[in-house]
């Protein structure tokens, strides 16, 4: 992803809500300019604390959390908000007044997700933007958008159309805008899925991929990679067996792999994750995760399974359906190399 950065002349600012962990931080923004974004002040605090200096907030804020992420800009270089509500402005130039700052925010721009964001091409959007722009105690840093929609696509050509798509979104907003002399330093976008499609990105300044950096059984399915790129899987141990069901059970439930239900648009069958031998070399496609209980993972098998090589105490390992929202169940990685364990990584935690 960061030399796809490069070759598609944006900046890279990775998500890291994927893995909230200074380490692989680290590695994501080495050869970049080293900013960040993140989806909780949590994550902000920790990485500011760990020497991040440059971050977005990639979440519409709360007024109740305008005044800790005050507090916050005055400890870093830069710390941009993202609104898409009057009322938060109000609440932001508010706090930054009383604190005689400049806060940095990007507007919200909904490309199609549907989830939050202005609507692009209503007049609400461009009056949101003016009022931004005229502030004097914000300083609008641009648009920011995410293409959630991508992650309905099947397959890497739907996926390419997604990422056109935002793209064109943010760029004809920009024009707009840009044409009643609204400045718009950055244009900000990016999935997982459509970057990883992406072959065109012209007129954008910066992508904010997350869960490249793990990706997991959702992205194999829309191929946003292959099995073996994906760098999460949770190691889980056989704890029942029962051949006349065709069941296993496995001490790995929704508190292990959570419960996303994964690419069932692909797959209507696809279950809760990959199954793959404890190395991870090999992937067991005779065994499907059916059911997830708050501690059990319970698996089916497929009628000429080798019960042999699954007793009890035997291992497993899962690649779940959405690795952001597992690795987010646990305080600690091991970050192996094949089966050598090299170190121990611990998320933030928290909001
Ligand atoms: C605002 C925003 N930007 C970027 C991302 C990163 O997306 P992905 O994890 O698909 O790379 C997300 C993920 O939810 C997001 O909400």
């Amino acid at each position: 992803m960061a030399e796809k950065a490069t070759r598609l002349g944006v900046r890279l600012r990775p998500h890291v809500k994927t893995h909230k962990c200074l380490e692989a931080a680290r590695l994501q923004v080495r050869g970049h300019f080293g900013g960040i974004t993140v989806s909780t002040l949590a994550e902000a605090q920790a990485f500011a604390a760990g020497g991040f200096g440059d971050i977005t907030y990639a979440y519409t804020i709360a007024p109740s959390r305008v005044a800790d992420a005050v507090d916050l800009a005055r400890r870093i270089d830069r710390l941009s908000l993202v609104l898409d509500d009057a009322d938060v402005l109000a609440a932001i130039e508010a706090a930054a007044a009383t604190k005689g700052l400049c806060l940095g925010v990007f507007l919200k721009v909904d490309c199609g997700a549907h989830r939050s964001g202005v609507a692009p091409d209503t007049e609400d959007a461009v009056a949101l933007a003016r009022a931004i722009a005229r502030s004097s105690h914000v300083e609008l840093g641009g648009l920011l958008t995410h293409a959630g929609q991508a992650y309905r696509s099947c397959n890497a050509e739907e996926a390419r159309a997604a990422a056109s798509a935002e793209r064109d979104v943010l760029c004809s907003l920009a024009q707009r805008l840009r044409a009643e002399g609204v400045e718009l330093p950055e244009l900000s976008l990016g999935s997982t899925p459509t970057l990883c499609a992406a072959d065109d990105l012209s007129g954008i300044t910066e992508v904010r991929p997350g869960n490249y950096a793990f990706f997991d059984a959702y992205q194999v399915a829309i191929e946003s990679c292959a099995l073996e790129d994906v760098a999460f899987s949770v190691l889980a141990t056989v704890v029942g067996r029962y051949p006349a069901r065709r069941t296993l059970v496995l001490d790995a439930g929704a508190l292990a792999l959570s419960k996303d239900a994964g690419p069932t648009h692909v797959d209507p069958a696809c279950g809760y994750g990959l199954v793959l031998s404890s190395d991870g070399s090999r992937r067991h496609t005779s065994l499907r995760v059916v059911g997830l209980t708050q501690e059990h993972a319970e698996l089916r098998a497929a009628e000429d399974a080798d019960w042999s090589a699954f007793p009890v105490g035997a291992r497993l390992r899962i690649v779940p359906n959405h690795s952001c929202l597992a690795a987010a169940l646990f305080d600690r990685y091991h970050v192996l190399r094949r089966d050598e364990v090299l170190a121990e990584w611990r998320p933030v935690k928290g909001w």
